[in-house]
């Protein structure tokens, strides 16, 4: 997949995740789940013209986890475009336009996802943003549409290419659904055949498993897929789709020992960034994902939400390895099946 000047082997985009994928997550997703291209969680552009210092602390990208794309919202064509020259200075691959945003925060000063009740005001958007910063490849990622039943994102991807942007991402959903139903792929299909080769459609939209995403491949024609809730705790998960996109064996599961070792590396990765205070209060919603499924989970995820140290957090992944280590798990799982 090419986006713009950018060659991207792997087809695999973490998506962008407010709250999430900050520099700690993406870096693991680089190296424990072989991603080709990680995203910003989205960042005001307004913010960016006040010089809201602490929206200047979200700039934190690195090289180990370039391509890294740094995506930004707002409505007004001239903030977006000061924003992203600001970004672009500070290292971004890569900006990545929200239109898909529909909390009322965002929507109702008329960003993101209200951007597609106005298309005019999204394409304005769109070409101020390509002509401030010429030397990277700009994207959209949009929802399906704003109303549910309401289609847009077809019709926008074909002016947004004209326009200039380099790829677009399509989460299949309408915005009024938020998170509810099931994504409707046939319109990732649909802006596909739009937009043809000029530019690669990233398919996303409840992808749960490698099967999932070779579905989504086959189904849509898209050119890469875009992996948001189901990467959360389990970045192996983007490297096992990188491996069947690929047609190669498909790498194992992590081990419960893998996940303590990333779920600690995610805690300490977190505080060197925010400091203790903060990154424990971000990581109470973060670090149980990594234990979805494994025995002793729900006590553990109690456990690790009330901590408010690193000290404590280690303690209690040492006191839930070493008791995970002295029970035979398989045979309880044996003896509770009967057999
Ligand atoms: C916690 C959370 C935060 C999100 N934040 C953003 C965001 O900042 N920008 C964005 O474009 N989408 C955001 N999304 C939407 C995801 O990028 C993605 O489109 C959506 O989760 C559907 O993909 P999935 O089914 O693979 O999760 C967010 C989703 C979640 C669950």
């Amino acid at each position: 997949m090419r986006i713009g000047n950018i060659e991207i082997e792997n087809p695999v985009v973490l998506a962008p995740m407010a709250g999430v994928t900050s520099h700690p997550f993406r870096a693991i997703c680089k190296e424990h789940g072989d991603v080709g291209l990680v995203v910003t969680e989205l960042i005001s552009s307004m913010a960016i013209h006040y010089k809201n210092q602490k929206t200047y602390g979200m700039f934190d990208w690195t090289e180990s986890e370039q391509p890294s794309f740094c995506q930004l919202f707002g409505a007004d064509p001239e903030t977006m475009a000061e924003a992203a020259r600001v970004v672009v200075d500070r290292g971004a691959t890569g900006v990545d336009i929200n239109m898909g945003c529909w909390v009322p925060k965002v929507a109702k000063t008329g960003a993101g996802a209200a951007l597609l009740k106005d298309l005019c005001q999204a394409e304005a958007v769109v070409k101020a943003v390509v002509d401030a910063v010429p030397s990277v490849p700009v994207t959209v990622k949009v929802r399906s549409g704003y109303t549910q039943g309401q289609l847009t994102a077809v019709k926008f991807a074909r002016a947004a290419a004209n326009i200039g942007a380099k790829a677009i991402a399509v989460h299949a959903r309408y915005a009024s659904q938020g998170f509810s139903g099931v994504a409707d792929w046939d319109v990732i299909a649909q802006v596909k055949e739009t937009v043809g080769n000029d530019i690669p459609v990233i398919g996303n939209g409840d992808i749960e498993t490698p099967a999932d995403a070779l579905r989504m491949l086959r189904e849509t024609g898209c050119d890469g897929v875009m992996i948001g809730r189901a990467a959360m705790g389990n970045p192996w998960l983007l490297g096992q789709i990188r491996d069947a996109i690929a047609g190669e064996p498909i790498r194992c599961e992590p081990t419960v020992e893998d996940r303590v070792a990333v779920a600690r590396q995610h805690a300490s990765l977190q505080v060197n960034v925010q400091g203790e205070g903060v990154a424990c209060r971000e990581l109470r919603g973060l670090l149980g994902h990594y234990f979805k499924g494994v025995p002793g989970a729900t006590r553990l995820r109690g456990t690790l939400a009330k901590e408010s140290t690193l000290d404590g957090i280690n303690r209690t992944l040492d006191e839930y390895l070493a008791w995970y280590q002295s029970h035979d798990h398989d045979a309880q799982l044996q003896e509770a099946l009967g057999n």
